[in-house]
């Protein structure tokens, strides 16, 4: 499969310190990834790269055709559209409804609304949420708010999904709705990049374990 992602020599930085020091890795096509390391090795420093929200501070990051260096806003937008991201704090649009927030990235791609709706609910009843679709954000659980993050990450059939702590605080049976949904979407194609503390013990699949240490990204296997 080709390449998705090639990180070479990249280094990641605030101001003035540096999270990420120069590593090189690739994401194949169709991958599972997990991106682990402790909290504040650099998990979420890394996911916000892929989807351009940081610019490499050195070496190169690809993300497909796009070079995330020299990225203008239209080509950057148009990647986004291609990507599914669940937030660490999610980022559900508070004055929106469950399904609307769903509902959002199809919107984005031009479907109708009443085809929008229907693919929404269904990916809501996927995650146990359908009953919830009329309410605000701020009327669900954080658990639920987090499925229905990773529903509309995933509805779109992006062709990456980057999501991060997407099963942290999560009891056990909700985890694996939401392991499932992600199985799932790998199976069509999808490539998926999970940035977790740690692997589910009973994952199944194939996958690979990209780990940071003391700043560095390394291949685990
Ligand atoms: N906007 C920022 N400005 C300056 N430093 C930051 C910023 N965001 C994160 N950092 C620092 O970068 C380091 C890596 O943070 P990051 O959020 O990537 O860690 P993480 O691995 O995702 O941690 P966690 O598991 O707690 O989510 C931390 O030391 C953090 O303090
Ligand atoms: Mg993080």
């Amino acid at each position: 499969m080709g390449k998705l992602v090639i990180a070479d020599n990249l280094s990641l930085r605030y101001e003035n310190s540096e999270i990420i020091k120069p590593s090189s890795f690739n994401i194949n096509s169709g991958d599972f990834v997990f991106l682990t390391g402790v909290s504040g090795s650099g998990k979420t420093t890394i996911i916000k790269s892929l989807y351009g929200e940081i610019k490499p501070s050195g070496g190169k990051l690809l993300v497909g055709e796009f070079d995330l260096k020299n990225i203008s806003k239209s080509k950057l937008s148009l990647l986004r559209k291609h990507l599914g991201i669940v937030f660490q704090d999610f980022k559900l649009i508070p004055e929106w409804n469950i399904l609307k927030n769903v509902m959002l990235p199809l919107l984005i791609a031009g479907v109708n609304k009443t085809d929008a709706e229907n693919l929404a609910m269904e990916y809501l009843n996927r995650v146990k949420l359908s009953h919830k679709a009329d309410k605000f954000p701020e009327e669900l659980s954080g658990g639920e708010q987090q499925r229905a993050a990773i529903a509309r990450a995933t509805i779109h059939n992006p062709v990456m999904i980057l999501a991060d702590e997407p099963i942290s605080g999560l009891d056990e049976y909700s985890a694996s709705l939401v392991m499932d949904l992600f199985i799932k979407a790998n199976r069509l194609g999808i490539t998926i990049v999970i940035a977790s503390h740690s692997i589910p013990s009973d994952f199944s699949i194939n996958f690979r374990q990209l780990h940071i240490e003391k700043g560095y990204v390394y291949e685990l296997s």
